[in-house]
């Protein structure tokens, strides 16, 4: 070999050489970025079993919250569910007629109603004005809180030029009411606070602020948003039976019998039925475990250790929970990168993009990119990633319809209507006549979100059973909790209402 070929030789080698190197580290790295996707598969794949709901852990959910409804009916402070009589006793019978305005406060918006009705339960007219809630003003004073409500009432009215004949007032927090037309506040819930409200008359202080704001109206029906769309769903429907809201928060009532109401022995009522508010958000469903994120975010929410199944359900928390799991990923992995700051802030991922998350069915998650790039500051996350964060959406979606399920099954098991004979067996069957049974339900989660609705609806049919679950229906109420605020303030201030 010459002196070319000798140099030929070693340049292959040192070539080879080189390659070999580069080949190496290429190998290294991918080893390090595959060890640390599996760190975040490992996430994903504790975090899934933690937060399954196999059918028969539902099941026995179902009757432990049945069993804490017998024992808030029986006295005071015996449930983590309050069980909180309304004194409503009867429904609208569909007679009421003329214009009637209605407040609904609870939700992620104010919200103020003109409803005009017309007799054979027809609604003529309805104007539904929403007002953006001011975080400062869930903080305040009530003085605050019921001023701005009264003044805004004030303009809605001025602005419609019609006095209307009396007003319904939907409160959608836990409220121990003595009379159709007042109750004092337990305690608030969805991180609302002002916490010298406690124990107050809230529709007093209502009254008082439109007085302030020369206003010649008074509260002639409280309620909470359930009982106003039970009474919107009774108005159409009379097989309504209970009524379930599953939107910033969650919970519901139904119609019971004043017989099994033993902690108010004696409760005389027209129709022998008064009208039960559940307040289901604050039961602790025994059998399903608090995960390492319930708990972390838990010490972040206002009402902590406080609305176990709400936190789970509702649509103030899912987003949160979501946040959450992505931070653990983050700190295991690089998969959301390096810079991943945008998820230290808690409640940065609202519900309603964890829902648009689960709903983007393009091929490449091009919605998912978006909102991690808008919402979380993640730019150009890549495919796989979207993915992963698109199951985490699922699992935690599939956790919170399907714990609400639950929730209306224990309510038809308590009436009844579950097949179980009053939850004395497990084996659901039709004896007698099957009774159909109306579930009026509100609220943005399940009208908005169709994966939820989805997931919540199949549930309901694999607790119930293929005989049971076609007796049940149900049914979205629209604006149920404020148009049922101005039916029952209708019904209340004429005197005309329907047996229940
Ligand atoms: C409140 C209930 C209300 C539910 C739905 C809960 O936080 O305690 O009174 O019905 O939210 O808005």
């Amino acid at each position: 070999m010459g002196r070319d070929g000798w140099l030929r030789v070693a340049a292959a080698a040192g070539c080879a050489a080189v390659t070999c190197v580069f080949a190496t580290a290429l190998v290294a790295r991918r080893v390090k970025a595959w060890r640390r996707w599996r760190r975040a598969l490992a996430v994903l794949r504790d975090f899934e079993e933690s937060f399954a709901t196999p059918a028969e852990r539902l099941q026995r959910v179902v009757n432990s919250l049945a069993i804490e409804m017998f024992a808030g009916l029986a006295s005071e402070d015996a449930s983590k569910v309050r069980m909180l009589l309304t004194c409503v006793d009867s429904l609208p019978d569909g007679s009421e007629e003329g214009v009637y305005y209605a407040i609904d406060i609870g939700g992620t918006c104010f919200r103020f109603l003109k409803v005009e009705l017309g007799a054979g339960s027809t609604i003529i007219n309805q104007k539904v004005e929403n007002q953006p809630i001011n975080e400062e003003l869930t903080k305040d004073t009530s003085e605050d809180f019921f001023n701005f409500i009264a003044s805004t009432l004030k303009n809605f009215i001025e602005r419609e030029g019609d006095e209307g004949k009396a007003l319904g007032f939907t409160f959608s927090f836990p409220v121990r009411q003595l009379s159709i037309t007042s109750g004092s506040l337990i305690r608030w819930t969805k991180e609302f606070s002002i916490e010298e409200a406690d124990g107050k008359d809230v529709a007093l202080c209502l009254n008082e602020a439109l007085a302030r704001n020369g206003l010649n109206l008074q509260v002639n029906a409280l309620m909470n948003n359930t009982v106003g769309t039970l009474a919107l769903g009774h108005y159409y429907d009379e097989d309504t039976v209970a009524a379930v809201i599953i939107g910033a928060g969650t919970n519901a009532c139904y119609i019971e019998n004043n017989e099994a109401i033993t902690k108010c022995q004696g409760l005389l009522t027209n129709s022998g039925r008064t009208v039960v508010n559940v307040e289901w958000g604050s039961f602790r469903p025994p059998q399903i475990p608090l995960t390492p994120y319930d708990i972390c975010f838990n010490n972040e929410t206002r009402n902590y250790y406080d609305q176990g199944f709400e936190k789970m359900i509702s649509g103030v928390y899912l987003g949160e929970i979501a946040g959450l799991v992505f931070c653990k990923m983050a700190q295991e992995s690089d998969v959301f990168g390096t810079d991943v700051d945008g998820l230290a802030t808690p409640f940065i991922l609202s519900t309603p993009c964890l829902a648009a998350i689960r709903e983007d069915d393009s091929p490449d998650l091009r919605e998912v990119g978006n909102i991690l790039e808008e919402h979380l500051k993640i730019p150009n996350a890549p495919l796989k990633t979207r993915r992963l964060v698109q199951r985490v959406c699922d699992i935690i979606t599939q956790r919170a319809a399907r714990l609400a399920a639950a929730g209306i099954v224990a309510v038809l098991q308590k009436i009844g209507r579950d097949g179980t004979r009053c939850g004395t067996t497990q084996v659901r069957r039709m004896t007698g006549v099957p009774k159909r049974s109306v579930i009026a339900i509100e609220g943005g989660l399940y009208q908005g979100y169709s994966v939820f609705r989805e997931y919540l609806n199949e549930a309901v049919v694999e607790i119930l059973g293929e005989e049971i679950a076609p007796t049940v229906v149900l049914r979205v109420m629209e604006e149920g909790s404020g148009i049922g605020a101005a039916l029952l303030a209708a019904a209340y201030s004429s005197n005309r209402q329907d047996s229940i």
